[in-house]
């Protein structure tokens, strides 16, 4: 009897336990900095996504994982699954480092016509194509340490096998050869392999993503060469009717507000060589927090990226204490005409509005000194996604606040024709003598108001303006939390419509 007591009585304790574990992207006991819809590992340390491929109604994400610490150290493959782009769930880690070495930055395919030959009884492999690098070699002086490599599922991104013949793709003697993204090259039959190569991006073609052939370089005297070229991208976007190729190339350091950004160029590929269409340095995202961001395969025409909120600068300091760092929110990209040139537009995807409620809508308010929203929007409630219409492109400033003086600023300078986030008194910044401060984006836009979306989390903004034309995204480490929401605008401005959001943050 005594046993069938504690035999139940350890019974009960185990499902509570389990069930009162905080499950990751919810917030069921609230951690200090934790986000409610931004993807972050349970625990340790995450940088860049990875491996993002959609297969069979899943979104699958990849990432740059070390769980043994909250600093970097040796890459795992962690794995998170969604079915809404929106809330993530994570999955036990995919790949391990190996006698080759850590399991660098990559991407994923579905290899439907089974060139690669490890499909089998009609399945479909999912293939990664990854950097390994073998850091015991990283001085030995033959620049040798990173070298391409694969591994395949064929349960649907459950269990992973790393491929006998590994590394697929040797480095003939470059220091940085690494962060491998591959596409399949229809016009040419054949898979291509966008690659990071010092400050330049190498094109490589294989039949069967086993051999590797080069065909061209990119890079020479284009583009920004502040520090390293890493994770590019390559995919079309259909423009007016044509197809016009995407070159991004994240770069570390050398961003426009400092440390680590994403410039992008705009071009033909025919397979074989990619030639720009304009040669002018042009970025994706203007906060500092949005690196390494690559886009999903497997999705057709749409192209939606993702990526780390956060920058080399000080990730490794921020202060959250059972893991670090967080994911962008998802976002599609297109191509957008402004004067004679095309630029990259990226906006949140129209999932976050699927899964929030209804909205609450302020209309035609008059802004002339500091307005209080807070109650007209149905009080301050993360996660949110606020959408705004200004009637003119001139001064104001939205500004959460609390009341131990805690803010962050967002707004439009007129003068200088800029966005600008100021995260100045934002909250914690001591950990990093370059976190705190103001960044600025240029308005590419040219409309005669201003248009907006922000979404914001329990420590981040984003702020897409004139249809994700200027994009900026920001973290930040208020202690007490923001509970105020009010406009600023000195010279005068309307308010057109404002529609609040709440986004459900519960996992599905
Ligand atoms: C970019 C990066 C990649 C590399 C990975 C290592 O943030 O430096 O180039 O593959 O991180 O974690």
């Amino acid at each position: 009897m005594k046993n069938l007591f504690s035999f139940l009585l350890s019974a009960i304790l185990v499902v509570s336990c389990t069930s009162s574990e905080p499950k990751t992207g919810s917030l069921a006991a609230p951690e200090p900095f934790r986000p409610l819809i931004h993807f972050t590992p349970d625990t340790g340390w995450m940088n860049d996504p990875n491996g993002m491929v959609y297969h069979k109604g899943v979104y699958h994400l990849f990432f740059q994982h070390y769980p043994d610490s909250t600093v970097w150290g040796p890459m795992h493959w962690g794995h998170a699954t969604s079915t809404d782009l929106v809330h993530w769930e994570e999955q036990p880690i995919k790949l391990f480092p190996d006698s080759l070495g850590y399991i660098f930055s990559g991407s994923a395919v579905s290899d439907s016509l089974n060139t690669s030959g490890f499909g089998k009884d009609g399945k479909t492999p999912l293939i990664a194509i990854f950097t390994h690098h073998k850091i015991e070699n990283e001085k030995d002086g033959t620049n040798k340490h990173e070298n391409q490599s694969l591994a395949y599922s064929l349960d649907d991104g459950a269990t992973w096998t790393k491929y006998a013949g590994n590394p697929v793709l040797k480095n003939p003697a470059h220091r940085d050869f690494r962060d491998p993204k591959v596409t399949w090259h229809d016009a040419s039959k054949k898979w291509i392999m966008t690659l990071a190569v010092g400050d330049r991006i190498m094109f490589y073609s294989s039949p069967n993503l086993k051999d590797w052939q080069k065909e061209s370089e990119f890079g020479d005297k284009v583009g920004a060469h502040g520090g390293v070229w890493e994770c590019p991208d390559l995919f079309p976007l259909t423009f007016e009717g044509k197809k016009v190729w995407v070159l991004i190339v994240n770069l570390n350091p050398g961003a426009p507000n400092g440390g680590s950004g994403t410039q992008y160029f705009v071009g033909d590929f025919d397979g074989k060589t990619f030639n720009p269409i304009d040669t002018t340095t042009k970025w994706m995202d203007y906060g500092p927090d949005n690196y390494a961001g690559i886009t999903w395969s497997n999705t057709g025409d749409r192209k939606i990226l993702i990526g780390w909120m956060s920058n080399w600068l000080y990730a490794n300091q921020v202060p959250t204490k059972k893991w670090r760092s967080a994911m962008t929110v998802t976002r599609d990209l297109s191509l957008q005409k402004i004067g004679d040139q095309l630029f990259l537009a990226s906006i949140a995807v129209p999932e976050l509005d699927k899964a929030a409620g209804e909205s609450k809508v302020v209309e035609n308010l008059e802004v002339k000194g500091k307005l209080d929203l807070t109650e007209k929007i149905g009080g301050y409630k993360l996660p949110f996604k606020l959408d705004m219409e200004l009637t003119q492109a001139d001064d104001f400033s939205l500004v959460l606040s609390n009341s131990k003086g805690e803010q962050m600023v967002i707004g439009f300078d007129k003068k200088a024709n800029q966005y600008f986030i100021d995260r100045t008194n934002a909250g914690l910044s001591g950990f990093h003598e370059k976190f705190a401060g103001k960044h600025t984006a240029p308005r590419i836009g040219s409309s005669a108001g201003i248009k907006f979306s922000l979404v914001v989390d329990v420590a981040s903004v984003e702020l897409f303006a004139d249809n994700g034309l200027s994009v900026m995204t920001s973290i930040f480490f208020s202690e007490k939390g923001y509970d105020n929401i009010s406009i600023q605008s000195d010279i005068g401005n309307k308010v057109v419509k404002g529609a609040m959001k709440r986004i459900s943050n519960s996992v599905k």
